[in-house]
């Protein structure tokens, strides 16, 4: 190897050409399928490499990292960092990076799509019409929840909040907010809206934020969306309420566990939307991710901080 190149490990193919960026400068070794490295797999990875760049289906806890003795630099290729330890990395002095704001706006699109869909029934009346069930106009079909002039409680004001909430606005809805870390706004939130969006990110603090407690705290006509991360809400409380119908339905980005096993008992729920993980799923964006994941790599190999440097207290 040439003086200053490092070996890199991506456990993923990404859209775009950043890699090719990365590739000119450095060794780097792709990982080729598109099966997620196993936690062996992922050890062989980095058993000698200085740089990785990881998805949030890579766990990066204290074991891996303890397998990972020349390790320096950790790109994950996502805004959310829940799957790395940070403690665990900042103890080993390796530099973690994310890649905020290039999906803030792609991923208040999808929470608005599930809102809108849910809203008015778009699954269900999208297959009756394929199923040959439009046998005249209805008063009475699918009849759902007007969003205009409704009430969107958003948890989580951050980037993304603050993009879903501008949104709303043009829908002519009024947007109230809360934040996990001040516990006593939640349930009045949640008795006022008719929308519930997540944006929080997932922290011990916000597993289960919405449990069976919560979801009896909703209205009966109000719908859940979560593009946030999937253990922020107690999937069996969730799908109990949809059940006995104490909320109108749910939308639904993220999931615990992810990938949702087909048979996985949740998706018996009525009114009820999966989409597997899509947020921040546009061409563009996942070009623009790969752009910043492979700047920071570069930075942090290069003994430069990260342009997006995730620090433990954030
Ligand atoms: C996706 O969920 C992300 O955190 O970027
Ligand atoms: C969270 O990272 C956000 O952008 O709101």
């Amino acid at each position: 190897m040439r003086a200053g190149m490092a070996r890199c490990f991506v456990t993923r193919r990404l859209p775009g050409s950043a890699l090719d960026r990365l590739s000119a400068v450095h060794e780097v070794e792709i990982w080729p399928s598109n099966v997620p490295p196993t936690t062996e797999q992922l050890r062989a990875g980095v058993a000698d490499a200085q740089g990785l760049l990881s998805m949030l289906t890579d766990r990066i806890d204290d074991d891996l990292l303890d397998h990972a003795s020349r390790l320096r630099a950790i790109a994950n290729y996502a805004v959310g960092y829940d799957n790395i330890d940070l403690a665990a990395a900042a103890k080993r002095g390796i530099a973690v990076g994310n890649t905020p704001d290039v999906l803030t706006e792609t991923t208040a699109d999808l929470a608005f799509a599930l809102l809108l869909a849910a809203a008015r029934r778009l699954p269900q009346a999208i297959e009756s019409v394929r199923r040959g069930e439009w046998g005249t106009w209805e008063p009475d079909r699918f009849l759902g929840f007007e969003v205009h002039g409704s009430t969107l409680g958003i948890i989580g004001m951050g980037r993304i909040g603050a993009a879903v909430a501008r949104r709303a606005r043009s829908f002519e809805m009024n947007v109230i907010h809360a934040s996990a870390r001040e516990r006593d706004t939640i349930a009045p939130l949640l008795q006022q809206s008719d929308f519930v969006s997540l944006h929080c990110p997932l922290t011990p603090d916000t597993r289960h934020l919405i449990d069976a407690a919560a979801l009896a705290q909703m209205r009966q006509t109000a719908i859940l969306v979560n593009t946030a991360r999937g253990p922020i809400v107690d999937q069996a409380a969730l799908r109990q309420a949809l059940i006995d119908g104490a909320i109108a339905g749910a939308a639904l980005d993220v999931t615990d566990p992810e990938p949702l096993p087909a048979e996985d008992p949740l998706l018996t729920a009525p009114n009820l939307i999966v989409v597997p993980h899509i947020g921040s799923a546009t061409h563009r964006t996942r070009e623009r991710m790969a752009d910043l994941a492979v700047e920071n790599l570069l930075a942090a190999l290069d003994g430069r901080p990260m342009p997006h440097q995730v620090t433990v207290s954030n």
